[in-house]
């Protein structure tokens, strides 16, 4: 989708007047970026923090695929939470698990106009719904995929959409996961990369949530951020399949016991300094000292570490059985604020972080894929010489024309969204508040969908300025028959002619990798 900007901007310049809406964020360079305006101008847009916290209500068991609801089905109780969102001072949240097949319409709605960004994890524990890490090659599979485009149909629409997981901690240091996984991650980001670019109106970035184990994240870093294989020109295979962001899972700063030195700060700073995307926490807050305080948030990730990382998201909202809740949810749906939640509403409040604008960041984002590398970092990490495995051709088939997804979620232009709702709040204290939610007009997507369109192919265009990939060849280039392993097609019609009925091409595929380099 190479469509040049000033093309863009011309026809953005005739159109009457200017959308006043959520804007979506893209990236450039590590930084993601907040267009000021409909112009979308590089000279005003800002670099954007994530200042977020993990939404997770029921805890991690809380997901029923079965069950006709999700934790952004019920309007009522995304009311009640956009509001508290709003009192802690967070823009963004993340959830780990959701139906494709549920409304999200009146939750999404309510996040955007409330000023609230979603990070969304693509898969769930069933199975089915993600890779089974033990077994990578049996369970990346047209029926896995088929779900994790029906999830991004469901959601691509939003412009309140930051970013997707294609997993989470799916490499870790048990048995031989880090050795077998990692290619595999990079196939499913190859997948929904190709499936955003094809079937979604902007770039939706696609990024990885890594564990906290030191040497291994460093490692995983390094593999998934690359996309050369040379340092200087840009592998058009390793460019689509590479995360857009990275998220690192970590509970290293516990407030009241560490600091900058003893939690290992210091070595996030420098040794990810090298970053070419955006980094996050995607999950903080040790919880080993109670209440906590946070310190981390104003001396750390918004601190010493504000020119490295772009923010992240506290581990969680909700009260559950591991006691890292910010909130207390009692059987009746009202909310009561821990202590945790009093203090990182502070914490946030005492942060200044800079107003980079999108013009001062160099467009160079190119990363050196180097296998050597990375097993000095951890000697057990496969990298398979940063050979991927190949795309099923059902897999392909579905790229190409789609999941025939039903369920496209949008913003809801005719909904009154509730300033009120009929749950209780109540502070740290034990006062019950007066709870309004806030929407600020900025937020508020008017009906200008030209317009909003036009914008978000602008921010897709600039997002991939320095070497984006032509779409004949992002939507297919990986894509071919089932044996060979050089059978790059490079043109869309090559898809078109691949069987998709052959039976047994599961065993097949199983395990099959195919050379892409
Ligand atoms: C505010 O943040 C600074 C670090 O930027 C820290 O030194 C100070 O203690 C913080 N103040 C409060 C009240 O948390
Ligand atoms: C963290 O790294 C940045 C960029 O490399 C550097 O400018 C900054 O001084 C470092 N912060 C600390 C506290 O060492
Ligand atoms: C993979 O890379 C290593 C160096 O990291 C090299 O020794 C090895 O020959 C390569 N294997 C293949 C199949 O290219
Ligand atoms: C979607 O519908 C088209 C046309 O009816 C069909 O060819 C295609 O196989 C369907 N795709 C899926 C994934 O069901
Ligand atoms: C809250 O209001 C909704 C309608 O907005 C209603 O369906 C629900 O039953 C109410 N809940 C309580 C606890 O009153
Ligand atoms: C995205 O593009 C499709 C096809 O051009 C269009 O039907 C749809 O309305 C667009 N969605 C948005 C949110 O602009
Ligand atoms: C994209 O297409 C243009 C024009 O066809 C070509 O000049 C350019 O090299 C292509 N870029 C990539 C990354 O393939």
């Amino acid at each position: 989708m190479q469509i040049s900007k000033s093309v863009l901007l011309a026809a953005l310049a005739a159109t009457p007047s200017l959308v006043s809406a959520m804007f979506p964020i893209h990236i450039k360079n590590y930084r993601f970026i907040k267009p000021s305006s409909a112009t979308n101008s590089e000279s005003d847009n800002e670099i954007f923090f994530v200042k977020g916290v993990d939404y997770q209500p029921g805890g991690s068991s809380g997901y029923d695929a079965g069950s006709d609801t999700d934790i952004l089905s019920d309007p009522e109780i995304c009311a009640r939470d956009a509001y508290a969102f709003q009192q802690l001072g967070v823009n963004t949240v993340r959830i780990y698990s959701l139906n494709p097949d549920l409304n999200h319409d009146k939750c999404m709605t309510i996040f955007n106009d409330a000023g609230i960004y979603a990070i969304l994890d693509v898969n769930s524990g069933n199975y089915g719904e993600s890779l089974n890490r033990a077994d990578p090659s049996g369970t990346y599979d047209s029926l896995y995929l088929s779900r994790v485009f029906k999830f991004i149909d469901a959601f691509k629409d939003y412009p309140n959409m930051l970013g997707f997981f294609s997993g989470n901690e799916v490499i870790n240091d048990q048995s031989d996961y880090a050795k077998i996984d990692p290619p595999y991650i990079r196939a499913v980001q190859r997948d929904m990369k190709q499936y955003i670019a094809k079937h979604a109106n902007r770039s939706i970035p696609v990024g990885y949530s890594a564990a906290d184990n030191t040497d291994l994240r460093l490692a995983t870093f390094k593999y998934l951020q690359c996309n050369s294989l040379d340092g200087n020109k840009v592998n058009d295979n390793l460019d689509i399949s590479r995360s857009d962001f990275f998220g690192l899972n970590t509970y290293e700063w516990c407030s009241g016991i560490s600091d900058w030195q003893s939690s290992g700060y210091d070595k996030l700073n420098s040794t990810f300094e090298d970053a070419v995307i955006p980094l996050i926490f995607s999950e903080y807050g040790c919880n080993t000292k109670t209440p906590r305080t946070f310190d981390e948030v104003s001396e750390g990730l918004y601190g010493g570490l504000k020119g490295v990382f772009s923010g992240g998201l506290v581990y969680e909202y909700t009260e559950e059985a591991n006691n890292f809740g910010l909130v207390k949810v009692d059987d009746s749906g009202s909310l009561t604020y821990k202590d945790d939640f009093a203090n990182l509403e502070s914490q946030l409040q005492n942060i200044s972080l800079p107003a980079t604008k999108e013009s001062e960041l160099s467009s160079d984002s190119i990363y050196k894929c180097d296998s050597s590398d990375i097993a000095k970092i951890y000697s057990g990490f496969g990298t398979n010489n940063f050979t991927l495995p190949s795309q099923p051709a059902e897999i392909a088939n579905m790229i190409n024309y789609g999941v025939n997804g039903t369920n496209t979620g949008k913003i809801l232009t005719d909904y009154a969204v509730p300033t009120t709702f009929n749950y209780t709040v109540k502070n740290n204290k034990g006062d019950t508040v007066s709870a309004t939610i806030f929407y600020d007009k900025a937020n508020a997507l008017n009906k200008l969908d030209a317009t909003t369109t036009a914008v978000a192919n602008a921010v897709s265009t600039s997002q991939s300025s320095s070497h984006s990939v032509n779409s004949s060849s992002s939507a297919s280039s990986s894509v071919g028959s089932s044996t060979s392993s050089s059978s790059k097609s490079k043109g869309a019609a090559n898809v078109v002619n691949v069987p998709i009925d052959q039976s047994g091409y599961l065993a097949l595929f199983a395990g099959l990798i195919s050379a892409l380099l």
